[in-house]
């Protein structure tokens, strides 16, 4: 114990608490997916696992903490698909996905869906799309902030539509979807972790599920190539982080802990409910996760180049 610089063996992790940073507001599908693991990862690490939600900016505040925090096993990061899409949007980042962090695995990859409040005009998807070139001056499209994951799906409905719309930023899902269901946005695109329970109690309409195949939770839902919007397909991914320099015995037990908390039943029913399914075993590892954001950093990379947005 005693803090200070990381000691080579982790022999005794953990020692003290560990802090799984959420890079977004409690309550949306970034907390909720952590949560869920959070418990069954303490379990099997023997120790106890506190969640803290750091927001702002699209998920790149908490991001750089934890890049900037002691790399000894007790600061880790939950993020997603945001790590992919930041270093695009954000020129002066204060952090390199690939350099800044170890990778300890991937965790669950979320289909999104495209949502409005209750009363908003459109029926379907195509009449959404007829309604929104119609309207672009006055229809809004929530957010979670540039770099999230709902900013980058807004982004590719406005480029499968050529339409340049008005967006309206939070700092993560769960007040974009209060303002949702209380009327005081138009719609969004966000994960079935947290829009399935509203859609499916009646509080917001659902056109689309982001993903080549239906949700099995939500399964009238159709595609957005269904719906006719073919090619607009993204589904979030998320992975846990610790700070570059983390010891590797201590980001194997991590890793340990992740496979654990993923083959869990409870965890697989609960992510069943929420249109979400854990990764394969093979895919909860280091190398996985390297290989996914390298690729993913490719191809939002250029996407967000080609579209030519930017913070600010
Ligand atoms: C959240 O946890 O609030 C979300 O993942 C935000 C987003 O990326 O859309």
């Amino acid at each position: 114990g005693g803090g200070g610089a990381p000691q080579a063996g982790g022999g005794a992790y953990p020692e003290q608490n560990i802090t799984i940073v959420v890079p977004f507001s409690a309550g949306g599908p970034t907390d909720t997916v952590t949560r869920m693991i959070a418990e069954p990862m303490a379990a099997k690490l023997g120790g106890k696992i506190v969640v803290q939600n750091v927001e702002g900016a699209g998920g790149t505040v908490g991001a750089g903490e934890v890049a900037n925090a002691n790399p000894d096993g007790y600061t880790v990061l939950m993020h997603h698909i945001g790590m992919s899409t930041a270093p695009a949007l954000y020129s002066n980042l204060g952090y390199k996905p690939l350099e800044s962090f170890e990778m300890v695995g991937l965790v669950t990859e979320v289909p999104m869906t495209i949502v409005a409040r209750k009363d908003f005009e459109p029926a379907t998807l195509q009449d959404l799309v007829t309604y929104v070139k119609a309207n672009s001056a006055k229809v809004t499209l929530a957010n979670a902030g540039v770099g999230a994951a709902s900013h980058l799906c807004g982004l590719l409905f406005q480029t499968a539509t050529g339409v340049k719309l008005q967006e309206v930023p939070y700092k993560g899902t769960g007040p974009a979807l209060t303002d949702l269901v209380g009327g005081q946005v138009d719609f969004m695109c966000d994960q079935t972790t947290n829009t399935s329970g509203q859609i499916s109690a009646g509080e917001i309409k659902a056109y689309a599920v982001t993903t080549p195949e239906r949700v099995k939770s939500l399964p009238d839902l159709p595609t957005t190539a269904e719906a006719g919007l073919p090619g607009m397909e993204v589904s979030v991914w998320h992975g846990l982080y610790v700070p570059k320099g983390t010891p590797q015995d201590v980001v194997a037990k991590l890793t340990d802990a992740l496979k654990t908390a993923l083959a869990d039943q409870k965890v697989v029913d609960q992510m069943a409910k929420l249109g979400t399914a854990p990764v394969k075993a093979e895919d909860a590892t280091p190398e996985a996760h390297k290989k996914k954001l390298e690729e993913q950093l490719g191809v939002w990379g250029k996407v967000i180049a080609d579209a030519g947005v930017k913070a600010q």
